[in-house]
């Protein structure tokens, strides 16, 4: 069996930022209630014919350039996203046309909010099993482009970007260590579809849709169901709440995301938090949120790295890599 590494990171934000006093001049809300309920205080958004692809082309570029491997060596990728340019074909194809990547499997995976998690899950068996070596994964997303911008109650709660990672295949020994991704755990209860999901689509509405939440119930099962995503993780590990350096959550919530880390006893400058930069990206919060914490120097080799999400769906999941 062999093992993956994470060789690489890598982070598109648009430039254009929306905060939440713009915000407000918009729909009925206040930045002092955008902030107090959700810690977001600004969200990029992506120009009029930036896309998807965009976006998570330029992540791809910066997490190859860090991993220091050509598109010559990409054999595999994965985009995550539920705001693809087109219906069919896969972002992640055209994303592979961009970066000159050859005639190998891309294909997208839509696990919405988790859509990393699973993302990273599908490329680590991959690798696992020796069927690729060197995978790109990537989570980007346009939300802004399926939000209804008069509901004040989902409209201040998201944003657009992308974040990507190289996972490169190592068959263990000295070098490797204990490294790489040890686990990953994906759940989905497809039952509570209308707490969270888009109003359309090419075989209901054929619209595009926009995006509903009923807000509370997706909190109350995410904080149980990101929580049992983590113990899972650790007791397939042996591992304890004490052993984990960094937790990668998804950003959706400070609320939640400290209700995480309080699960794990961890110190909050042990929690990575992008939600008051960010907002919710979906997809891309957790690759977006390893990029800068690795970036800047938090997290370094060796180091326990916990990743959750939850989404739509509902799915969840967690990760954990020996970074
Ligand atoms: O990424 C996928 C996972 N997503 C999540 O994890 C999101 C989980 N949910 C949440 O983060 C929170 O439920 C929200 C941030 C979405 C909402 O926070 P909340 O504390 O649950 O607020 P609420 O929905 O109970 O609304 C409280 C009040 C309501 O007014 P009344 O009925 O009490 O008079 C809302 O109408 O806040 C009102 N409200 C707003 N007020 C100002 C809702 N949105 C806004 C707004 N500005 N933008």
């Amino acid at each position: 069996m062999y093992r993956s590494l994470v060789t690489g990171c890598g982070a598109y934000l648009p430039a254009q930022i929306l905060t939440n006093a713009e915000l407000a001049k918009k729909v009925d809300t206040t930045d002092e209630w955008i902030r107090q309920r959700t810690g977001i205080r600004q969200r990029h958004i992506a120009a009029a014919g930036e896309m998807t692809s965009d976006l998570g082309t330029a992540a791809a570029k910066e997490a190859m350039a860090q991993a220091g491997v050509s598109p010559s060596e990409i054999d595999f990728i994965v985009c995550a996203t539920s705001t693809p340019d087109e219906t069919f074909p896969a972002t992640a194809t055209r994303i592979q046309a961009r970066l000159g990547v050859g005639p190998v499997a891309a294909f997208d995976v839509q696990a919405v909010c988790s859509g990393f998690v699973y993302g990273l899950a599908v490329a680590d068996n991959f690798l696992r099993v020796g069927q690729a070596k060197t995978a790109l994964v990537i989570g980007a997303e346009t939300f802004s482009r399926i939000l209804d911008w008069e509901d004040r109650s989902t409209c201040v709660l998201f944003g657009d970007g992308a974040g990507a990672v190289v996972l490169q295949a190592t068959n263990g020994g000295q070098a490797a260590g204990d490294r790489g991704v040890l686990s990953t755990h994906l759940y989905a209860d497809g039952t509570h579809h209308d707490a969270l999901y888009v109003d359309g689509g090419p075989s209901s509405t054929m619209t595009v849709g926009r995006l509903r939440m009923a807000g509370q119930e997706v909190y109350r099962h995410a904080v149980v169901r990101m929580a049992e995503a983590i113990d899972a993780a650790l007791e397939a590990n042996g591992l304890t709440p004490g052993d984990v350096d960094w937790l990668v959550p998804h950003q959706a919530n400070i609320r939640i995301i400290e209700s995480m880390g309080r699960r794990l006893n961890l110190p909050s400058d042990r929690v990575v938090v992008t939600v008051d930069r960010h907002a919710n990206t979906s997809a891309a919060s957790i690759p977006l949120a390893l990029t800068e914490a690795v970036g800047d120097g938090r997290i370094r080799q060796g180091d326990l790295v916990l990743m959750e999400a939850m989404g739509g769906g509902f799915t969840w999941g967690s990760a954990l890599v020996r970074w």
